[in-house]
């Protein structure tokens, strides 16, 4: 496990919010009480957290302004000067390395007017130059140059109050970086808790890390992105069906899953950040393309992660870090929701392979990932149909009256004394309850910015 807490660089040298004498109006009003949306105890969800604008609006205040966000893999930044854009929520950031080498996030809307600062996805530039009015800034975010500059001679006119706006923390973890707006959010690591230890199975199997390949397969789906991060996290009950013809096309005998496999046997880990991953348990997990399960020494696993990682969360399984980061360790699929109004979302899915591997058994395992998810993988469009006909129906009147079922293993929740943390059956809700449980709590609770005010 590596951690490396990026220091803030926010107090102290910036600030953060615009100075001047603007006052924005107080909280986001009005804000809506969920508590009679998300009922934990009784499984029950309603479905107006799918489709009300208002919720939406007031999840990117209290959900996405507060939480730890996924934003990339460090490998995408070699070396200074190099960047990717991306999304937190639905603000628009540039992550980029500095000259000093540290890895920086800043929202990409030029402090001007509030043009997007950058538009590539990603490159190397030596400085992020606005193309409307042509205002300029460092790689440490810093205004550097402004077009006509003498014409600010009236106002109390300060380049160093006009940098682009950065993020209040930053962390990277087994090669993942994550972010968040929120000064006073608790450290990554303890935000994963337990989780880190489910993720370590499929991000540690390598001394020398993980790397990505193959660059960021993007798509736009019709659906709220919370279908696609409650199902990641919870939800092995529908492969079955689901993924019935998928299963047959794989399997040798051209049948459908059979009797042992509907029914596996398996964990589903919750926590009260929620998070949530499932995984069957089998003595003889396995890899599914064959040159990766030949390509390992599953002793030297065992030895690296212990017995109950291999037999579980290392190969097949599923996983969401709340809110919107979620991965498949089998595949190699790293993906983020990133969330589009209430009604869509954009699918951003990375291939994950440990550094050591040797080519051939890197594109088997990048070709295996694609072929089964990603845009045209034959899982992957199971799932997106689910959710975009879910979706599409959601805005009924009496449909959106009829609460959902999340009933599933309720009361099954234990520590099992093998896996850590509290875990249940692999078929259960439990990860799903808590994903809402923690989204309620969020959404009702007065975030960071609203306190400062
Ligand atoms: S909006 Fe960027 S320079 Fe004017
Ligand atoms: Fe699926």
């Amino acid at each position: 496990m590596t951690i490396t807490r990026l220091p803030s660089t926010h107090e102290g040298e910036r600030p953060m919010l615009p100075t001047g004498d603007l006052c924005r109006p107080q909280g986001i009003a009005p804000t809506i009480d969920v508590s009679g949306l998300v009922d934990r105890e009784n499984g029950l969800i309603d479905r107006s957290v799918f489709t009300d604008r208002r919720l939406y609006d007031q999840e990117q205040a209290r959900v996405f302004a507060t939480s730890w966000l996924f934003l990339g893999h460090i490998d995408q930044l070699q070396k200074a000067g190099d960047f990717f854009t991306t999304f937190m929520g639905e603000d628009p950031v540039i992550v980029t390395k500095d000259k000093a080498g540290r890895i920086r996030a800043f929202l990409n809307s030029c402090r001007h007017r509030g043009a997007r600062v950058l538009r590539a996805d990603y490159g190397n530039t030596r400085a992020f130059t606005c193309t409307y009015h042509g205002w300029s800034y460092d790689l440490e975010g810093n205004l550097i140059s402004v077009p006509n500059e003498d014409g600010y001679h009236d106002a109390d006119w300060d380049r160093a109050n006009w940098g682009l706006v950065e993020v209040a923390q930053l962390e990277t973890m087994l090669g993942l970086i994550f972010a968040t707006w929120n000064p006073h959010a608790v450290p990554l690591d303890e935000q994963l808790g337990d989780m880190k230890w489910y993720m370590e199975a499929f991000l540690d199997r390598d001394s020398e890390g993980t790397t990505v390949v193959g660059g960021i397969t993007k798509w736009v789906l019709k659906g709220n992105w919370k279908l696609a991060a409650e199902q990641f996290g919870t939800d092995w009950y529908h492969v079955n069906m689901s993924h019935a013809s998928a299963l047959m096309v794989l399997s040798p005998t051209g049948r459908g899953p059979k009797k042992e496999i509907a029914e596996t046997p398996g964990r589903q880990y919750s926590d009260e950040h929620g998070n949530g991953t499932g995984f069957p348990t089998h003595p003889k997990s396995r890899f599914d393309a064959q040159p990766v399960h030949q390509y390992y020494n599953y002793a030297a696993l065992t030895d690296r992660l212990g017995q109950a990682r291999v037999e579980g969360p290392l190969t097949t399984g599923h996983a969401t870090v709340f809110p919107n980061f979620s991965y498949l360790p089998v595949n190699g699929s790293i993906r983020v929701w990133h969330p589009k109004g209430p009604d869509e979302m954009e699918v951003w899915a990375w291939t994950v392979l440990d550094k050591s591997m040797p080519e051939d058994v890197r594109t088997a395992q990048r070709l295996y990932n694609l072929r089964t998810f990603g845009p045209s993988g034959i899982f992957e469009q199971d799932d997106g149909e689910n959710w975009s006909e879910i979706q599409a129906i959601s805005h009924g009147w009496r449909t959106n009256t009829i609460p959902l079922n999340y009933q599933m293993g309720i009361g099954s929740e234990r520590e099992d004394g093998i896996y850590p943390g509290s875990t249940s059956t692999l078929y259960s809700d439990a990860a799903g309850r808590r994903f809402y449980a923690r989204w309620a709590e969020l959404m009702n609770t007065p975030a960071w910015h609203e306190e400062q005010r």
